[in-house]
Parts: C-alpha cells; sequence; structure tokens
C-alpha cells in the first residue's frame, strides 16, 4: 500500500503577540482532524504547534499535493483564524495569503512537507519511523547545515560509511529567491558534489534543501517547506517557519545522526522582526516563544507506523530531553552574546535581508540626502 504523509502548518494568529495559538484554536483543528479521520478522508492526525505556527502531520493513501487533503488543512486554518480573530489575537490569518488557494496550498503561504512511499513493510524497510521538526522564527535555510551535516558527513552520521548508506544521498536545493516561470531546483550528490552543495547551502536566506533521496534505495528520506512568504506576499507578512519530514532508521541515517548537529545551536536568520542572527533553540512540542529575545525554535517528534498507517497514539518528544539542556543553555548564551551588539555588523541581517520594509526605505530616504563634494586634489 502507498501511504503519504503530509505536514502542513501555518501562523494563523496567535495570543499576546506572536507567541502561540490559543486553546480554542488547537481544539478546534484537533476537532476536524478527527472528523476527517472517521470520514476516511485521513488515515490518522496529529495536531501540534511549534510557538506561534499550528502544524497538521497527517497519514493517508491520496498521494502528495492532493487537493483534498490541501483543501482539509486550508478549511482547518480558516476556521482558527475566525477563533484568532473572534479573540483579538496578534495577526489571524497572517499566512493565508490568498483568499481561496487553487487545488494545493504551496505558494498560498502554509508550509507544506509531504512524502509518498510504498508502506508494505519488506525489505528494505520492514519497520517506518519518520520524523517531523517544525522551527518558529526562522527561514526555510535553517535546516540547511544540520540536515546536510547529517545526510552528507560522517563526522556528524557515522552510519554513512555503511553499505546500505554508503553511495550516498541526492539533495534537491531550490532556490528560494527565484520564482519566475516555476521553482528554480539543482540536484547535487553527496558525497561527490560535497564543496559545492556547501556553496549553495552557506547562503541560507537564498538556498535551501528541498528533499532528499537515497541513491541506494531511490527513496524519497527527506522533504522541507521551502515557501518564503515575502517571495509570495512582495513584502514581510511574518517570518516562514518552515517543517521538516524525515524518515529514518535502517537504511537512513538514526535519529541520534541526524539530531547531534542541533547540538550546534547554530546561528540562523530569524528572531525579532525576522531580522537579526540568532541561534536555533531546541525546545519541547508545544513551546511557546516567551524568551529575553524572539529565539529561533525548533521541535522535533518521532513517529513509527502501523501497517495501516497510523501514529498518533505513540512518539517520542525528541528535545524534551535532559540531553538539550545544555544546548539551550548554550543557545541562550550564544544569543545573549551575539544581541549585546545591538545591531552593529552580523548581528543583524544585511539590508538586503531585512524582513521590515521600513528599514529599507529610511535607509533609502538617507542616501537621497548624500552630497557629493569633489575631494581637495581633484578642484
Ligand atoms: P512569526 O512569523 O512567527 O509570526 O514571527 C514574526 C516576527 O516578525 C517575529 O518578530
Ligand atoms: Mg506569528
Ligand atoms: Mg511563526
Amino acid at each position: 500500500m502507498k501511504i503519504t504523509l503530509s505536514v502542513i502548518k501555518a501562523d494563523v494568529g496567535s495570543v499576546g503577540g506572536h507567541t502561540l495559538p490559543t486553546p480554542d484554536m488547537m481544539n478546534s483543528a484537533k476537532e476536524n482532524v478527527k472528523k476527517a479521520i472517521k470520514n476516511t478522508l485521513l488515515i490518522d492526525g496529529l495536531v501540534t504547534h511549534t510557538g506561534d505556527d499550528i502544524c497538521l502531520i497527517m497519514s493517508h493513501t491520496k498521494g502528495s499535493d492532493n487537493p483534498d487533503i490541501h483543501k482539509f488543512a486550508w478549511d482547518c486554518f480558516i476556521q482558527a483564524t475566525k477563533l484568532a480573530d473572534d479573540c483579538g489575537c496578534y495577526g489571524a490569518g497572517q499566512d493565508l495569503l490568498v483568499d481561496a488557494p487553487s487545488a494545493n496550498v504551496r505558494g498560498a503561504g502554509p508550509g507544506v512537507a509531504e512524502i509518498t512511499f510504498d508502506h508494505t513493510r519488506k525489505d528494505p524497510r520492514p519497520a517506518e519511523s519518520f520524523m517531523i521538526f517544525a522551527a518558529d522564527k526562522c527561514g526555510p535555510g535553517a535546516y540547511n547545515l544540520p540536515i546536510f551535516l547529517a545526510f552528507a558527513d560522517p563526522m556528524y552520521c557515522a552510519g554513512l560509511m555503511l553499505p546500505k548508506m554508503i553511495k550516498g544521498f541526492s539533495f534537491e536545493i531550490i532556490d528560494m529567491e527565484e520564482t519566475k516561470g516555476g521553482d528554480h531546483i539543482i540536484t547535487l550528490h553527496a558525497p561527490k558534489d560535497y564543496y559545492k552543495m556547501a556553496i549553495l547551502l552557506r547562503d541560507n536566506e537564498r538556498f535551501g534543501i528541498k528533499a532528499i533521496y537515497s541513491q541506494t534505495y531511490n527513496e524519497h528520506v527527506v522533504s522541507l517547506s521551502t515557501d518564503r512568504l515575502h517571495a509570495i506576499a512582495g513584502k514581510y507578512t511574518g517570518k516562514d517557519d518552515p517543517v521538516a519530514l524525515i524518515r529514518n532508521q535502517g537504511i537512513f541515517p538514526a535519529p541520534e545522526e541526524i539530531l547531534s548537529p542541533f547540538a550546534k545551536a547554530h546561528y540562523v536568520g530569524g528572531d525579532a522582526r525576522g531580522s537579526h542572527n540568532m541561534p536555533l533553540m531546541p525546545v519541547p512540542i508545544n513551546t511557546g516563544v516567551a524568551g529575553i529575545y524572539c529565539l529561533p525554535i525548533v521541535s522535533c517528534l518521532g513517529f513509527s507506523l502501523t501497517r495501516e498507517g497510523k501514529f498518533s497514539n505513540f512518539y517520542i518528544d525528541f528535545f524534551d530531553n535532559p540531553a538539550w539542556d545544555l544546548v539551550r543553555l548554550r543557545a541562550q548564551e550564544k544569543a545573549i552574546e551575539i544581541r549585546s551588539q545591538g545591531w552593529s555588523g552580523p548581528a543583524m541581517l544585511p539590508y538586503s535581508e531585512l524582513e521590515y520594509s521600513g528599514f529599507k526605505d529610511t535607509l533609502e530616504s538617507l542616501l537621497e540626502q548624500f552630497e557629493v563634494r569633489k575631494s581637495e586634489s581633484k578642484k
């Protein structure tokens, strides 16, 4: 049987600023998922939030990019928007950038990660396990470094040296700034193209990993949401806050091999007004954003799939573990360190990336006021 995992998330409003959705909003999405399971649109589903983003994690047999599944997610977000608006929440409907999407919510605001695969539970996948990352207050390139290291570098994933993985993985990398005529995508292969991938993936604001495939088994392993909201809306409407769906274990990297690069709490673009470089802090699921800053955060759940495609009765919250306390502390220390220099140099994103157009407007008006003075020697 073919199973599709669909992860669709959106920020449709939050309490007291951009912190977390209300219980009513969460409950309405949960009720909708329950009904969709009952009427067999979905096999299973789970509703979570990371910061102010509601995430629908779903299994079904309808394939990727299915109009019914995408419409269901859109309708869930519309209902939650209404509840957010009723209670005066900040940013009600923030990520819903069109009036009604055509058949697909891709390009309409919500972030989407989907994988369809054969779920026969035979070799090479006698058991199916997967993990879902959801990040808030950052752009899609936030996963570039940790996911690259997990799937291309045996210093982080020693499993890559095993016969099942030694041929390597193929990476689809998208140019997130270029939208003319469709998605602009290049496929590169690790380990052969390791350095070439680094040239692209070092630029988190422009290039993002969209998908990863096993070269040995030709299996789709990783799917990421790579929409940049400002590229859709033409102006800043909120941060992109990406989700990632990763199949793990056996012929793919194990959870700990995928998680270990997140111990860096590496700097990513995001934080307040989407305009700073700040460390990515791993947090338990359903954590609100209430720190000293507006720190980029990431959650990660792990699931197993029954023969029938059910998953929501048992899962693990990977970052809800004492091992990550030290990383959280390090992230906070790194944040205090870089923010101590306020707006200077790399602490804030370059003007080309600053999300609030107001910063650029002021710069442009100042540039117009510059006077040209001839130097003494040229007079
Ligand atoms: P969100 O996209 O999570 O609402 O964050 C927006 C922002 O600008 C934070 O300061
Ligand atoms: Mg928000
Ligand atoms: Mg958000």
